[in-house]
């Protein structure tokens, strides 16, 4: 193709966006899209010399060659039998909406910029912090996930905690829980900061005691290196909140910062039963929340929130020449609160469904999901071959297969994807194999949870 013609939307373009946009709401309206599994990069390479030609294969036959050989050589993360890690559940209207961002080419950077996005995405990020309970005047931004977001909060912690204290220790660190998120480790590690990690409670929470205890075994320069203090509000594994009120008493006490961690479980903050688990997290100095997990929001969209975006901004504002105009502007820079700055305005189908579908919504879906996993845990208890491993307190089950060896839990896992039965996958906890249903869609029904447990019944022909 010509090059001047890539940038027009002549006929044969105008075919393919028929082609394409009929393709996304075919894939939009499937309920449930097939589960579909990953294939080795043999097979794949094998399906087609190569994609990539100094002539272009033309709209129609690259988009056949995407909806026939390897859309179904990739997960649906969206299928209600999408169960392991920590699944995604867009809304139709939050799908349809990222649509139109891509469509807007809006660089969501600055105010100058996209001011209206913006305000918008704004809009969304009050809402969350109005949940929180955090102060009048808490924002932040929209990041790619949460491991930008934790990355991003603590270096505005220790970038705080050096302006405030006016000098640097010989080393830097946190001190979290060890259910702490792998992202905790790894934000650490590019940080160059080290981690202090407390014992966890019968279930693997962060207590204020065991910061104590923690705290009492430092020595005095240990303790003059530590600038944070992260609590995980529903840990990945088994979906626990730490202690956030004795998290945020310890931070406020040793005049460290104070970073949430809900990047999963901080949805939770909308069930009113689930509430008064998280008390503390208003004090949070930045929180982290995913509209990409249980938010309903598609990949990808974390929400990054400051209890004072001020202190972000002198952490992250990037200066140069040419951004002088936007640095020197008062309003509102998203680029300015996280390591970031060319930004996808990705709160913006997140916040159109909110507006779209109301709150209450979100309420009753997030809902949905903890109720699944109470009745999950009082049906597995039920179950002879089973075996509950703790009462679920979010939306993570974790249970066992009575009798089966390490093997045998990867040979299932692996066969109930490939029947399609569903994508559950086993992890680990106090060093024994088990299996973990992570609900974060509201259309995960008792009959797909069911559907799943009966395939355990069966000793799988894995060995054949
Ligand atoms: C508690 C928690 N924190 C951080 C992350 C990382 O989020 P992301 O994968 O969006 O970077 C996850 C992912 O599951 C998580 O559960």
């Amino acid at each position: 193709m010509s090059y001047d013609k890539m940038h027009h939307l002549d006929q044969s373009l105008r075919e393919l966006a028929d082609q394409v946009v009929n393709y996304a709401m075919e894939r939009i309206a499937m309920q449930p899209p097939p589960l579909d599994g990953p294939k080795s990069a043999e097979e794949l390479a094998r399906m087609y010399p190569t994609n990539i030609t100094k002539e272009g294969l033309g709209g129609k036959e690259v988009l056949k060659r995407f909806v026939d050989s390897y859309a179904p050589a990739t997960l649906s993360s969206d299928h209600p039998r999408f169960l392991a890690f920590v699944p995604v559940a867009p809304t139709k209207a939050s799908i349809l909406f990222d649509l139109v961002v891509s469509a807007s080419s809006i660089c969501g950077t600055s105010w100058l910029e996209a001011a209206g996005a913006v305000f918008l995405e704004n809009e969304a990020l009050s809402w969350l912090a109005e949940l929180a309970g955090m102060p009048k005047g808490a924002g932040g931004t929209f990041v790619s996930g949460g491991s930008a977001g934790n990355l991003s909060g603590l270096h505005t912690g220790r970038h705080h905690m050096f302006t405030t204290r006016g000098s640097r220790p010989s080393r830097w660190s946190i001190i979290c829980a060890p259910e702490a998120h792998s992202s905790i480790r790894s934000a650490a590690n590019v940080m160059d900061v080290d981690v202090f990690v407390t014992e966890g409670d019968d279930k693997g929470r962060l207590t204020k005691c065991a910061l104590d205890s923690k705290w009492n075994s430092l020595t005095d320069e240990e303790r003059s290196q530590v600038f944070a203090v992260v609590a995980t509000a529903g840990t990945t594994n088994a979906g626990m909140v730490d202690d956030l009120k004795g998290a945020s008493e310890f931070a406020k006490e040793h005049g460290l910062w104070f970073h949430v961690d809900g990047a999963y479980g901080g949805a939770g903050l909308l069930s009113e039963e689930k509430r008064p688990l998280y008390v503390g997290v208003e004090e949070a100095d930045s929180f982290v929340v995913d509209p990409h997990k249980w938010l309903f929001a598609p990949f990808d969209c974390a929400a990054l929130i400051y209890k004072e975006p001020i202190l972000a901004a002198k952490a992250h504002t990037q200066e140069a020449a040419y951004l002088d105009d936007i640095n020197s502007m008062p309003e509102w820079n998203p680029a300015s609160f996280a390591y970031h700055l060319t930004r996808r305005t990705r709160g913006l189908p997140f916040w159109f469904s909110l507006a779209v579908n109301g709150t209450d919504a979100y309420e009753k879906a997030v809902q949905a999901s903890i109720d699944l996993a109470k009745w999950t845990a009082k049906e597995i208890s039920s179950r002879d071959y089973l075996e509950l491993v703790m009462d679920p307190e979010l939306s993570v089950v974790m249970f066992k297969r009575k009798g089966w060896s390490a093997s045998e839990y990867d040979a299932w896992s692996k066969t109930a994807l490939r029947d399609q039965v569903g994508f559950v996958l086993p992890s680990m906890h106090n060093g024994e194999k088990i299996l973990r249903f992570c609900f974060v869609n509201p259309t995960t029904t008792e009959a797909d949870v069911s559907a799943i447990l009966d395939s355990m019944t069966w000793k799988p022909n894995w060995r054949g």
